[in-house]
């Protein structure tokens, strides 16, 4: 069935797992993401971005699609439709209404008072029919569609601010920049977990958001689940491992125009690797 993130989270944080969120990039993203989940009886979040929902038909035909494949497949998994980087309150606003069940409001490139107002904004119209927020502070690095971040550009999480945002807000998640990468990383990811550490303990239990979960070390992972981490987004791990599927199939079949043979691959290898993160999350079996 379709959720909110708000009680998906809690549990994941309560019991030391985190849940994915994988990003819709088109359909058959969609069908290798449900499929994934479903086999592993994994709760799962479908992020979509704005750029991914403009490139598939808008919001409401995401809707539309994440549901009929839930249908399709008779899905019993919990799943929430979120909304990735929402850039405005009117994105999000235009989401709520097309029935996404969550959405992050992306305020972290604004001043502090300013991503609180627009964060709160979101919280009021959001928690008022059931959806979960997630807020951000700091910057993650990369690019990520219409998001580029330069690296100089790309900033920790400063507790005091966590505190004032999670307190002043009401969110249900908070993303803390603390040194990921959108996109695959230049050398070694180096995550701030003394920092992480102090922020998981001011902000009241809320659990925390892990961006650009791709190339992250499993030792990485694992602790910034005990640190209070119970989402961790990938997109682009998906998008190299389909990537190459589509290279391999065409390199071995260079004559080969039909679709559904070189999509068909690509889809296997997204669900490959979204049931891989799903037992590293240790989301397997929790639903
Ligand atoms: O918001 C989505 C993510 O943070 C994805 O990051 O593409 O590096 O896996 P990634
Ligand atoms: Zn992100």
């Amino acid at each position: 069935p379709l959720v909110s993130m708000k009680e998906m989270l809690e549990t994941a944080k309560a019991e030391n797992y985190a849940v994915g969120q994988f990003n819709l990039n088109n359909m058959e993203f969609t069908q290798a993401i449900l499929q994934a989940a479903e086999e592993e009886k994994s709760p799962v979040i479908c992020g979509v971005s704005e750029g991914a929902a403009r490139y598939m038909g808008g919001f409401e035909f995401v809707v539309d699609m994440v549901k009929a494949y839930i249908k399709a497949y008779n899905v019993t998994v919990p799943v929430a439709i979120h909304l990735d980087h929402g850039s405005s309150f009117e994105s999000c606003v235009q989401a709520i209404k097309a029935g996404f069940t969550s959405v992050m409001i992306d305020g972290s490139h604004h001043p502090l008072e300013e991503n609180i107002s627009i964060t709160k904004r979101v919280v009021d119209v959001a928690h008022a029919v059931g959806v979960s927020v997630e807020a951000e502070l700091g910057r993650v690095g990369g690019q990520e569609d219409d998001l580029i971040v330069d690296d100089a550009e790309a900033a920790y999480a400063i507790p005091s601010e966590c505190k004032e945002l999670v307190e002043q807000t009401g969110v249900d998640c908070l993303a803390a920049a603390l040194g990921s990468v959108h996109g695959p990383y230049k050398g070694e990811p180096n995550l701030g977990f003394d920092r992480m550490e102090e922020i998981n303990q001011m902000i009241g239990g809320i659990p925390l958001v892990l961006h650009g979960g791709t190339g992250i070390p499993t030792d990485d992972v694992k602790k910034a689940i005990r640190f209070g981490h119970a989402k961790v987004n990938v997109n682009t791990e998906s998008q190299i491992t389909s990537a190459q599927a589509v290279r391999d199939t065409l390199a071995a079949q260079p004559e080969q125009y039909d679709p559904r043979k070189y999509l068909g691959p690509a889809r296997d290898a997204i669900k490959t690797t979204v049931k891989g993160k799903m037992q590293e999350f240790g989301s397997s079996n929790k639903a």
